[in-house]
């Protein structure tokens, strides 16, 4: 049976902060953003907008296109969590509207747990052929102002189905992983803002492929001849190139910087102007390439890297299916990057880095920044109430 992503769309929020404006502000040359580490912009997520309403935004076009009654299980994937014990999951059915047969759950571990909920939702299928999995990646990357990682700052959620019969990418069986018990990103529980020993995580990120890339093509029999086109977890866009470097070296191919350009770029437009969106990231990717690839990508085999900080990471495949350019968002992803209103630096410090009045009391009345159809309205009584805006 053939299981694997039958729909994707991405959301992101309706501000960002120009990586010039940053610049300028920390007196720091632009082109260390834009050349060195890829990066334009970056989403920011104002203080109504949180996980649950990204991913609500992300998911609903696809519901529009599918029986939405028969969604057997909501898999939401992130480490921007909005309460420690009632996944987001529940807070999205209700927003959604979903029907009440269903399951709901949260996965956690860094940006890897998107490749998690989408293995776990593969399981389902292959033991059940009805199943139809709701499968979000939804993150809020935020650091300290004035850390390593403020630069890389940004927020989107990527929402699919997995079902039998896909109408974009089929899953294929065995994939390579790789585990490791290492400090280089973490959010302790007390914190709004993560930690980061930047440059060793590079360095854990690429060590972890490499191992990984080995247990794939142990596990499979595949090289990289077999595969056309490399979807990376995308912390900062120019990851993508270290890591493909650090590929081919492994895998004893030589590529021109050309060359490895063409290869890469398709999968890295959308990144360059969200920033990272954590778990959301490869699938964001991946919607990328199929929207912005220069050919027919039907039959051609991608290769995807997803890594999880801390860490845990996999490699896996897919192969593009006839007629899949028919069932695109193509056009609505762009249209939300090119609708973004930009910050300036006080305005982002503001809506970025300023806890709402009341939060800890759990009585918060939030102004209206989030111009998308869902919104978080206000928490009362430690309560999230969000709303549903009509067209
Ligand atoms: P940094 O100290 O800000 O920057 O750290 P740098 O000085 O290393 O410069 C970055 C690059 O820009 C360098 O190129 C410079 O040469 C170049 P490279 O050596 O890397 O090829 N550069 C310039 N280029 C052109 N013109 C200029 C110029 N100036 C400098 N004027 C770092 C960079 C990535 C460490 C930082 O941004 C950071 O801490 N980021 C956050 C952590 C991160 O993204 N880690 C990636 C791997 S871990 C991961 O992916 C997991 C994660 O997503 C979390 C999760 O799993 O949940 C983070």
């Amino acid at each position: 049976m053939n299981v694997g992503i039958d729909l994707i769309h991405f959301a992101t929020s309706d501000y960002y902060l120009g990586l010039d404006t940053f610049a300028e502000e920390k007196g720091i040359d632009v082109n260390k953003f834009y050349v060195g580490i890829g990066q334009e912009r970056m989403s920011i997520a104002p203080p109504d907008e949180d996980i649950v309403t990204l991913s609500a935004k992300a998911a609903a076009p696809l519901l529009d296109q599918i029986e939405r009654d028969k969604i057997t299980a909501v898999l939401l994937a992130t480490e921007s969590g909005v309460d420690q014990s009632k996944s987001a999951s529940a807070y999205l059915h209700g927003l959604l509207g979903l029907h009440k047969n269903c399951r709901l759950i949260e996965l956690k571990h860094a940006c890897y747990a998107g490749a998690a909920a989408l293995q776990m939702a593969q399981g389902l299928v292959h033991a059940n052929p009805n199943e139809k999995v709701l499968v979000i990646a939804a993150d809020i990357a935020k650091y300290d102002v004035d850390s390593s990682g403020e630069a890389t700052q940004g927020c989107g959620a990527a929402a699919m189905i997995i079902k039998k019969d896909p109408r974009l990418l089929v899953l294929e069986p065995g994939s390579g992983f790789y585990a490791d018990d290492v400090m280089d990103f973490w959010r302790p529980n007390y914190r709004e803002t993560a930690l980061v020993d930047g440059k060793y995580s590079t360095k854990v990120y690429l060590n972890s492929l490499k191992e990984t890339w080995k247990h794939f093509t142990i596990n499979t029999g595949r090289g990289y001849e077999d595969i056309d086109y490399f979807c990376y977890h995308l912390p900062f866009t120019k990851m993508a190139e270290k890591a493909h470097k650090a590929l081919t070296k492994v895998a004893g191919v030589s590529l021109s910087d050309e060359e490895m350009k063409a290869l890469l770029a398709p999968g890295q437009a959308y990144n360059r102007q969200l920033g990272n969106s954590y778990t959301a990231s490869l699938f964001i990717g991946f919607a990328s390439l199929l929207d912005n690839a220069s050919e027919d990508l039907t039959g051609k085999r991608i290769g995807l890297f997803s890594y999880g900080s801390g860490c845990v990471s996999e490699f896996f495949t897919g192969v593009v299916q006839p007629g899949y350019q028919d069932h695109l968002f193509s056009d609505d992803h762009r249209w939300q990057i090119e609708h973004r209103a930009p910050l300036n630096y006080a305005e982002y410090l503001q809506l970025y880095h300023t806890q709402p009045e009341g939060l800890y009391e759990g009585q918060v009345v939030l102004p209206e920044y989030n111009r998308g159809p869902f919104r978080l309205k206000a928490i009362k009584d430690h309560k999230r109430l969000y709303e549903r805006r009509e067209a």
